[in-house]
């Protein structure tokens, strides 16, 4: 199949799987776990940046008691992780088709337990870094969405993302644990799951980098 007859396909194959998405997810907003038929108990757990899926639909289904809400703005990459989650019928994970800057929209003060973000784009420190999804301003932001004592779960390949989201991290008032700079040769790899971008890198032999971040 051809990437432009894929694109067209795009509005019929999200409706096919429309149990998993919402036409308006801010309508949500404060009441995640009531309206996806999860206990009021449930861990939330965001994924940012989710890509095609592989880590939400394995880590939803490893964890069937916590209720995960996966966020990709590109509506090509996402139909492929929401596909996979219809096909798993995995009744814990659910979509947002957006742009985390608008995150705030979605989720309530104190509603969210844990983020994960999973190789973000590395732009350039230089002139872009206002768009690293770890930049003090999405923190501020995630700040606003964590309960206390929630955390941010961080893994990329790049050395130089990594050293600005652990100062990041800091100039937040976040608590660092978990720092390694060659997660699949540590004590933190037992319990991994590998997104498509680490299984990537980690094929071509660069250390994975990982930080857990809490909000004290
Ligand atoms: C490098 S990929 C990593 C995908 C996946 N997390 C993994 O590890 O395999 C980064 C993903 O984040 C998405 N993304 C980047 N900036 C975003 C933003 N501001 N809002 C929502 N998604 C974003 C991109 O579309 C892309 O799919």
């Amino acid at each position: 199949m051809t990437r432009m007859r894929m694109k067209r396909h795009i509005p019929e194959r999200m409706e096919k799987c429309h149990e998993r998405w919402f036409d308006d997810p801010a309508e949500n907003k404060g009441k995640w776990r009531e309206v996806c038929g999860m206990p009021p108990d449930a861990p939330l757990y965001l994924e940012l940046g989710c890509g095609k899926g592989k880590f939400c639909n394995q880590t939803a289904e490893d964890n069937p008691d916590a209720l995960y809400v996966a966020v990709e703005r590109d509506k090509s990459v996402i139909l492929a992780a929401i596909e996979k989650a219809h096909n798993n019928e995995l009744p814990n994970l659910f979509f947002i088709n957006c742009d985390v800057n608008n995150i705030e929209d979605m989720f309530e003060a104190d509603e969210v337990d844990r983020i994960y973000i999973n190789f973000c784009d590395p732009w350039n420190r230089r002139n872009k870094p206002k768009r690293r999804l770890t930049y003090r301003d999405f923190l501020a932001k995630y700040k606003n969405l964590l309960k206390k004592g929630g955390q941010i779960r961080f893994k990329t390949d790049n050395d130089d993302l990594y050293d600005f989201s652990l100062e990041e991290f800091r100039f937040c008032g976040f608590e660092l644990s978990e720092i390694t700079r060659d997660l699949h040769n540590s004590e933190y790899d037992k319990d991994n799951v590998r997104t498509e971008f680490e299984q990537k890198f980690a094929d071509e032999g660069i250390p994975i980098k990982r930080a857990v971040a809490t909000l004290c």
